[in-house]
């Protein structure tokens, strides 16, 4: 539906605006935006709305039969059925786009619309393929997120960066424009939040340029990343490690080599889980009962032990034992599993104590997500081949 057309041509620009459960907010998105955009450059407001219970699609339907036009400006309104993710409402909202540029964005106000301008500027400026508006480059922060949600999206942009190999600054970014014809020919997977990792990972090589913003926690309405959104994280950061691996290779032998080395690792990893799984139960009850964080480290330091002998003797077949490169192994081994060791216990804390999960099940979680993060650091940096 059309609030206003300026002129015949199409619009230039296509503003992506997901919406779910955002009646509070996304009538001032809408107004924001309308007040901002540059009056020569033909905009149109996408907004992409999963069937919100609290009425945001019909919300916007009255305001487009009701408000008054604004030139060079439109805006459409996409009805799904379903709440079906934030990254395949984007790319539904990417399929209707006739704009050459696309601009994505929240509907809650934490991505100021008056950086838009600027994002289209830049992309013009320099004729670059994408522009990412950053939290993390100078100029760039957050306000409003207690330390928690902090320290997730730090550890999130940190295993994009290392794991992935992704360089941009800001790969969480829920903010950000680009040209149209960069998506030509890339299959999604749409799993969860990240669209922006999954083209930075598939379309290697773009001219990408980061402009500072103030991300703004919303005022209103709430957001929607809950536990499940961080597994999809995962899933979705494991299905891009395997997927990136053997086009860069690009050697039937060489991959061939990784996957099994990949097996081997993750056999190991599934007799660390066990061990660590085991160990923690009987600390916490079978054989001895101490409290359960403390029987989870005991847990957590029994298999990085072995995985580490494991590992080093079978999936890298180094036999050299030898004390200094042992030992050498080992620390980077303990630092980076430690790594993991603090994401499991975050996990596991975080669901006991804030979701009231039970224990053994939170258990299982939480050594999953560490194990994960093991075996994409340690296979990087540890066991370097
Ligand atoms: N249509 C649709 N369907 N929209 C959704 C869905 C969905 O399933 N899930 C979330 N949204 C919309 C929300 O209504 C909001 O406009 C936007 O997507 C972001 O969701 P929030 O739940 O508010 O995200 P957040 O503020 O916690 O997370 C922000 O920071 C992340 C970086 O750490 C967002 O900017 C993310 O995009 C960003 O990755």
């Amino acid at each position: 539906m059309a609030l206003e057309t300026r002129n015949a041509n199409k619009p230039q620009v296509s503003i992506i605006i997901p919406t779910y459960n955002e009646s509070q907010n996304i009538l001032n998105v809408l107004k924001s935006i309308g007040d901002i955009i540059p009056k020569n450059i033909f905009t149109e407001a996408i907004v992409v709305d999963d069937n919100s219970p609290d009425g945001t699609g019909k919300i916007v339907e009255d305001y487009l039969k009701n408000v008054k036009k604004i030139a060079g400006y439109t805006v459409n309104v996409i009805h799904r059925t379903a709440k079906n993710g934030l990254s395949s409402a984007i790319l539904s909202g990417i399929q209707r786009a006739t704009g050459d540029t696309i601009v994505v964005m929240d509907s809650d106000l934490s991505h100021p619309p008056q950086i838009i301008p600027k994002m289209i500027e830049t992309l013009r400026h320099y004729q670059c393929d994408m522009v990412v508006a950053s939290r993390y480059i100078t100029g760039g922060k957050i306000n409003g997120w207690n330390k928690k949600r902090k320290l997730l999206s730090k550890i999130a942009t940190m295993i994009a960066k290392k794991g992935l190999g992704v360089k941009t600054n800001d790969p969480m970014s829920g903010f950000f424009a680009f040209r149209k014809g960069i998506l030509k020919g890339l299959n999604f997977d749409a799993i969860g939040y990240k669209i922006l990792l999954e083209i930075l990972v598939k379309k290697r090589g773009l001219d990408i340029k980061e402009i500072p913003y103030t991300f703004q926690n919303r005022t209103l309405g709430s957001s929607k990343l809950d536990f499940p959104i961080i597994i999809d994280y995962v899933k979705s950061v494991w299905k891009l490690y395997r997927s990136g691996k053997p086009e860069e290779n690009n050697e039937k032998r060489k991959s061939v080599k990784f996957f099994s080395k990949a097996g081997r690792f993750y056999t190991i990893g599934a007799t660390g889980f066990a061990i660590n799984y085991i160990i923690s139960l009987m600390f916490s009850g079978g054989l001895t009962e101490i409290w359960y964080l403390h029987a989870n480290i005991l847990g957590i330091i029994t298999s990085m032990t072995s995985n580490f002998v494991l590992n080093k003797w079978w999936t890298f077949g180094d036999r050299d034992f030898s004390f200094k490169k042992t030992i050498s192994q080992f620390s980077k081994f303990i630092m980076f599993s430690s790594f993991g060791a603090l994401i499991q216990l975050g996990v596991v804390f975080s669901l006991v104590d804030n979701y009231d999960w039970m224990y053994t099940t939170a258990l299982g979680v939480g050594v999953l997500t560490g194990a994960f993060s093991n075996f994409i650091l340690n296979k990087k940096w540890t066991f370097k081949d």
